[in-house]
C-alpha cells in the first residue's frame, strides 16, 4: 500500500484493471470462458484477497509476473475433449504456488495429472446432493451432506495418482479431490454462486490455509493507492470529468479531486431528459457539499430542438448522442490546458472489452453515445480495477451521498427513449418525470428501491378513455416497469406487492391530470428488452 502523499512506484506488471495495489497479495482467475467466471474473482474479493481475472490464454509467464499467491483455474463451456477446446498449460503447475480447478479447470487438471474423465451418459446440471468422504483441506469445516450447485457433462471418474478423493454427487463419482503435496485442488461444484451454501467456506480455505493470503483487501482500501496513481499520472496538469449522475462518474469524479485537488473540473450536461431534481442533486452534492469546481450547462433547449418531431429509437439515441459530444467539447475547449479526461470505466467493462491488453478503451457504452476517439485527453480510469459493488463501497466510503451511491442504473439518452413512439416533447417530458418520481417515491418508502435492478415509467404515445366524477376522461397511459437482475443481460418482471402498486396508480391518477390509466409490464428478458425502446 502506498501512502497518501508518497509517490507511486511504478508498476512493470500489465494489468488491465491497473493491477494490484503494489505489496497486495493477489490470486489470479484464469477464464475458460465459464458463465460465472466474474463471478469467482467477485467472491475471492469478499473473501479479502485482491484478484484479477484474465483470459486463460495470457500464459503462464503474465501470469508469474502478477506473482500471485494462488491461482485459479474457471469453468467453461467446453468439453476437454473438443477439437480447439482450451488446454491446460503445464508451466501453471510449475509456479510453486497453488491450483484450484473448478468444473471445466477440474477436468483439465484431472485429464493432465492421469485422472479419468468422460462424458458422460447424462449431464448435471442445477442442484445436487454432494457426500463428502474427507474434508481434506479444502472442504474442511463442511457438513458430511451438503448441495452444491453442478452445471457438467463431462465427468471425474477416478482422481490422478497421488490425489486424495474428497467428495461425491450421484453422477459425479469424484467432485472434488486434492494433493496437498503438489498443492493442486478440484472442485467439480461451483463455490461462487449462492447455490452452494458452502462455496465461500471452500474457496475461504483455499485462500487462507492453502494459499496463506492474509486477506485483508477491501475495495476501501484502493482509495490511498489510487490517489497515489492518479498524482502520478496527472502531475501538476488539469482534468476534466463528464458527471452523468450515475454512480461510477460521480465516484471517479470524487477520487481524482481527493487527488488533484482543483486540478480537476467537472462538466455536467442537463440535457433535460433527466429525472425530477436529478440535475439538482449532482450540483449539490458537488459543487456545494464537496466543492468540486462544477460546470453545468442547462442544454435543455437544445436537446429538444434537435429531437423535434423524431420518434425512431435509434434515431433518437444518434442526436442525442452527436448533441452531448457537441456540449462536452464546446465545454472542454474553454478549459484551458485539460489535458486529462476522467471516466467512471468499470472492471466488468474491461474484461467485456477484451480486458488483458492494458490497452485505454472509451467506454461507448457509458454516457450518451460515448466520446468520440478523436479526443485529444489521456483517459484517467481510476475505477478500472473495480466491480460495480465495490465502486459503490468506494462511493460510499469517499462519503457519496446514499442516493447517488444507490443509483439505478439510468440510460444515457433518458427519458428521451421512454416516451415511445411519439415525439418528445416538454409537456411529455413533465408527465413522464412526475410519474416516475411518485414510482421511485413509493417503490423507496417500501423498502424495495435497492432489491430492484431498475424501475420506472414509460409514456406510450397513446391515449385511453376514463372516467372521472362525471366526466368522461381522455388521458396518457404510464406503464410501470420494474425488473431484478444482476448485470441487465437477463431480467425478471418483479413481483411487486399488490398494494404497493395500488397506491403508485391511485396516486399517479390523482395528482397527474394527464394520466388516465396505469398498466403494468410483466414481460422478462428475454424475450422483452428490458427499456421498451
Ligand atoms: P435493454 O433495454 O437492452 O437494456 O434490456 C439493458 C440495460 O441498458 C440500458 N440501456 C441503455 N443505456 N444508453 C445507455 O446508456 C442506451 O441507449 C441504453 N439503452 C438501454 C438499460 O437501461 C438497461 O440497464
Amino acid at each position: 500500500m502506498v501512502l497518501d502523499g508518497a509517490p507511486a512506484e511504478p508498476d512493470s506488471r500489465e494489468s488491465p484493471g491497473g493491477g494490484a495495489p503494489v505489496g497486495t497479495e493477489e490470486v489470479v482467475v484464469l477464464d475458460y470462458g465459464g458463465q460465472y467466471s466474474q463471478l469467482i474473482a467477485r467472491r475471492v474479493r469478499e473473501c479479502g484477497v485482491f484478484s484479477e481475472l484474465l483470459p486463460h490464454h495470457v500464459g503462464a509467464a503474465e501470469v508469474a509476473r502478477r506473482r500471485p499467491r494462488g491461482v485459479i483455474l474457471s469453468g467453461g463451456p467446453a468439453s476437454v475433449y473438443a477439437d480447439g477446446a482450451p488446454a491446460l498449460d503445464r508451466e501453471l503447475l510449475e509456479l510453486g504456488v497453488p491450483v484450484l480447478g473448478i468444473c471445466y479447470g477440474m477436468q483439465l487438471l484431472a485429464r493432465a495429472l492421469g485422472g479419468t474423465v468422460e462424458g458422460a451418459e447424462v449431464g448435471e446440471f442445477g442442484r445436487s446432493r454432494l457426500t463428502v468422504r474427507a474434508t481434506g483441506r479444502l472442504l474442511a469445516g463442511t457438513p458430511p451432506d451438503q448441495t452444491c450447485w453442478m452445471s457438467h457433462r463431462d465427468t471425474v471418474f477416478a482422481a490422478p495418482p497421488g490425489f486424495a478423493p474428497l467428495a461425491a454427487s450421484s453422477a459425479s463419482p469424484v467432485a472434488a479431490f486434492e494433493s496437498v503435496e503438489r498443492g493442486i485442488y478440484g472442485i467439480q461444484f461451483h463455490p461462487e454462486v449462492v447455490h452452494t451454501p458452502y462455496g465461500q467456506q471452500v474457496l475461504e480455505n483455499f485462500l487462507g490455509d492453502v494459499c496463506g493470503c492474509a486477506r485483508d483487501w477491501s475495495a476501501a482500501s484502493v482509495i490511498e493507492d489510487q490517489i497515489a496513481r492518479i498524482r502520478a499520472q496527472v502531475g501538476e496538469g488539469r482534468a476534466i470529468c463528464g458527471l452523468s449522475g450515475g454512480v461510477d462518474s460521480s465516484v471517479a469524479a470524487l477520487l481524482v479531486h481527493r487527488a488533484i485537488g482543483d486540478q480537476l473540473t467537472c462538466v455536467f450536461v442537463d440535457h433535460g431528459l433527466m429525472r425530477k431534481n436529478e440535475g439538482d442533486q449532482v450540483v449539490s452534492a458537488f459543487r456545494d457539499h464537496f466543492k468540486v469546481p462544477l460546470v453545468a450547462v442547462d442544454a435543455s433547449d437544445r436537446f429538444l430542438d434537435a429531437l423535434r418531431g423524431v420518434s425512431d429509437p435509434e434515431t433518437k439515441r444518434k442526436i442525442i448522442g452527436a448533441e452531448f459530444i457537441r456540449v462536452f467539447e464546446e465545454e472542454a475547449a474553454k478549459l484551458e490546458g485539460a489535458r486529462y479526461l476522467v471516466q467512471g470505466t468499470l472492471y466488468s467493462d474491461v474484461i467485456e472489452s477484451g480486458g488483458g491488453t492494458g490497452a485505454a478503451t472509451i467506454k461507448s457504452h457509458h454516457n450518451v453515445g460515448g466520446l468520440p476517439e478523436d479526443l485529444r485527453f489521456e483517459l484517467v480510469e481510476p475505477l478500472r480495477a473495480l466491480f460495480k459493488d465495490e465502486v459503490r463501497a468506494v462511493g460510499a466510503e469517499l462519503g457519496l451521498p446514499e442516493r447517488l451511491v444507490w443509483r439505478q442504473p439510468f440510460p444515457g439518452p433518458g427519458l428521451a427513449i421512454r416516451i415511445v413512439g411519439g415525439e418528445v416533447t416538454r409537456e411529455r417530458l413533465d408527465v413522464l418525470r412526475d410519474a416516475d418520481s411518485i414510482l421511485q417515491e413509493e417503490i423507496r418508502r417500501a423498502g424495495l428501491y435497492r432489491e430492484l435492478w431498475q424501475s420506472f415509467c414509460v409514456l406510450p404515445d397513446i391515449r385511453t378513455v376514463g372516467v372521472q366524477g362525471d366526466e368522461r376522461t381522455y388521458g396518457s397511459v404510464i406503464a410501470i416497469r420494474a425488473v431484478t437482475s444482476d448485470d441487465a443481460m437477463t431480467a425478471d418482471w418483479a413481483r411487486l406487492p399488490y398494494d404497493l402498486l395500488e397506491q403508485i396508480s391511485l396516486r399517479m391518477i390523482n395528482e397527474i391530470r394527464a394520466v388516465g390509466r396505469v398498466v403494468l409490464d410483466i414481460t422478462s428478458k428475454p424475450p422483452g428488452t428490458i427499456e421498451w425502446e
